[in-house]
């Protein structure tokens, strides 16, 4: 049946009818399983090992003393919200002198914003792309950045070296919302349907962010196709809220266009992909905070250099 279908799917490409930019879902046989198989430049979606995202278990995190606090620019943006019919999308305006610049950290370059993801589900459950001790929140916000000292833009940077950087904030139901995060919500009502746009202004995505330095970093890759392995993730530590009210109009939203509105948008996550030996690290010494033993590199500072006696023969 998958076959059948994903035959069917590589004839449409032909005919001209739709493109590969257009020609992925989250579910059936364009979802994630078949990503790698239905564009010859996304093959790292099947074959890749460093893929995102990840579930992260907090008895295997590593604490890195050497780990920086994040800087994100403070100033406002202006952009556009919106809906690709994959997800609901923040694009950053460009062409403005101040660009919002991400740094420190991990990072051993400038990043400069570009583009935002939200992913979420239709139900409280699920919705987030990366998950916390196998839990998934209601919502993620994902912040794309790529390295403006290296690459001109995100399309040549994604699949460069130390490309791209995805900042994740956890989105979880509360009474008290986020009040920057407002100026998106406020406007989900506008991008209803497949190809809509509004603009987005005076947006200060650092006023979004949670209070916290804490945060956990891997190496991973962007959670769309082509699924380059050229992102460093960052997880903040803390979600930010959203209201029920917020949610539901976000729910709201359809992946298809007004005539054929196909199915809600929601459930817009990638599966969890396998950490394959990779580190997960982060700034939380959980060890000065909660006097618990947990794996360290302070371990590595330890080291000793071996000393020879004068005397010994070899
Ligand atoms: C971002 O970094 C560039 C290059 O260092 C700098 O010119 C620009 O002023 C920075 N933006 C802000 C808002 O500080
Ligand atoms: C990105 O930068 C490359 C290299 O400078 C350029 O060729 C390409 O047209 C740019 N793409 C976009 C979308 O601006």
């Amino acid at each position: 049946m998958r076959r059948v279908g994903l035959l069917l799917l590589l004839a449409l490409v032909h005919e001209g009818r739709t493109s590969w930019e257009e020609w992925w879902t989250y579910d059936g046989i364009s979802g994630p399983g078949f990503w790698g198989l239905i564009n010859p430049q996304w093959g790292l979606c099947s074959k890749g090992r460093r893929q995102s995202p990840v579930n992260i278990e907090a008895d295997k995190l590593l604490f890195d003393p050497r780990l920086r606090p994040l800087h994100v620019d403070k100033h406002k943006i202006s952009g556009s919200l919106h809906n690709t019919g994959q997800s609901l999308m923040l694009r950053v305006d460009q062409d403005s002198k101040h660009h919002v610049n991400i740094s420190g950290g991990p990072l051993a370059y400038r990043y400069q914003l570009q583009e935002g993801y939200i992913h979420y589900g239709t139900h409280d459950g699920q919705g987030s792309e990366h998950r916390v001790g196998g839990q998934a929140f209601p919502g993620e916000l994902q912040l794309y950045g790529f390295n403006a000292e290296l690459y001109h833009n995100m399309s040549e940077a994604q699949h460069k070296s130390q490309g791209i950087v995805a900042i994740s904030l956890m989105l979880q139901i509360g009474e008290t919302p986020n009040p920057e995060l407002r100026l998106i919500t406020s406007v989900f009502n506008k991008v209803h349907h497949r190809g809509q746009t509004t603009p987005i202004r005076h947006l200060s995505v650092r006023a979004l962010l949670p209070d916290t330095n804490h945060y956990m970093t891997y190496e991973g890759s962007t959670t769309h196709p082509g699924c380059w392995e050229t992102t460093v993730w960052i997880l903040l530590n803390k979600p930010i809220y959203i209201t029920r009210q917020e949610l539901y109009s976000l729910r709201k939203l359809m992946q298809g266009s007004p005539e054929t509105p196909k199915a809600p948008l929601g459930n817009n996550a990638r599966p969890l992909q396998p950490l394959h030996h990779r580190t997960v690290r982060t700034n939380i010494d959980f060890f000065r905070e909660q006097g618990k033993n947990c794996p360290s590199m302070y371990r590595d500072m330890h080291y000793q250099a071996t000393t020879w006696a004068d005397n010994e023969i070899l």
